[in-house]
């Protein structure tokens, strides 16, 4: 098998959040900066063709509508988690984000998915924990509490693995690793200390490691279908490495989405 075709692509349906109301109002991680103009006829159309891409490529894109007074809301990926049927509500951290969970959680009720008792423990959806096929990956330090390992555990019947946090820019785990397959992943060193280090190791054959530069635009925040892999257009180096691995890289420009700490990934949540 030559490099390029030993990846399999398998279709997806994701959920996303049009930024109808995105702006930068307050700040809750370091790269929000209020006082810096956000253009929101150009996210839009980052936005746009962000889900362009996911539809060229075979996935299916559901919608929910976005909320007034929400500007964080078209960071998907926090709404919940959402494995083999079953959802874990998220419960955020901050005030400002906290009426976004029953926003999510009234939108996959009406879909027809399961939505498991409200959660005891903070968590930021899929921006924290990770399905990787095998297990979850679940990151804590700035937002996701360590305590919802017990919940994810007994809700989903999957092994946890918890993974702390250690830079402030890096403060979901989707900004710091991308689940690539089953057995693949790429991830940030710097973001995780020496014990999360050896659990990545341990789990995945095979580990990329991205570069500070490319980490530094979110080059990590990426959406993969296990062969094409959604990522910023800046993290030129990561772009590299994928492709040298046998991916087929496609970069996107969310540069707006960016203002608020926020890639592909953060948009995009996967209804599995
Ligand atoms: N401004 C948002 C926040 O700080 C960005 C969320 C990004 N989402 C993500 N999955 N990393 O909560």
């Amino acid at each position: 098998m030559t490099d390029s075709t030993r990846r399999t692509a398998t279709r997806r349906t994701y959920l996303m959040c049009q930024p109808e109301y995105f702006t930068v109002e307050y700040s809750i991680n370091p790269w929000m900066n209020p006082a810096e103009p956000v253009d929101g006829a150009r996210a839009m159309r980052q936005w746009s063709q962000l889900r362009r891409v996911f539809t060229s490529l075979g996935h299916t894109v559901r919608t929910i509508p976005a909320e007034p007074g929400l500007p964080d809301m078209v960071f998907a990926a926090n709404g919940a988690t959402v494995i083999r049927g079953t959802v874990l509500a998220a419960r955020f951290r901050h005030p400002e984000r906290q009426p976004e969970a029953a926003a999510y959680q009234a939108w996959l009720r009406s879909a027809g998915y399961q939505v498991a008792r409200d959660p005891v423990a903070v968590n930021e959806g899929e921006g924290d924990i990770i399905f990787t096929g095998r297990a979850i990956l679940a990151g804590h330090g700035f937002r996701t509490q360590e305590a919802i390992r017990e919940e994810l555990a007994e809700l989903f019947g999957l092994p946890v693995i918890s993974l702390r946090l250690m830079d402030p820019r890096f403060y979901h785990l989707d900004t710091a690793l991308v689940v690539l397959d089953a057995d693949t992943a790429a991830y940030y060193p710097a973001a995780f200390d020496d014990a999360g280090r050896v659990a990545l190791a341990s789990h995945f054959t095979e580990l990329i490691e991205a570069k500070d530069e490319d980490a530094d635009v979110l080059g990590l925040n990426a959406v993969s279908d296990g062969r094409n892999v959604v990522l910023p257009e800046q993290a030129a180096g990561l772009i590299a490495q994928l492709r040298d691995a046998g991916f087929t890289p496609i970069g996107v420009d969310l540069s707006e989405l960016l203002k608020a700490g926020g890639g592909p990934k953060c948009c995009t949540l996967e209804l599995r």
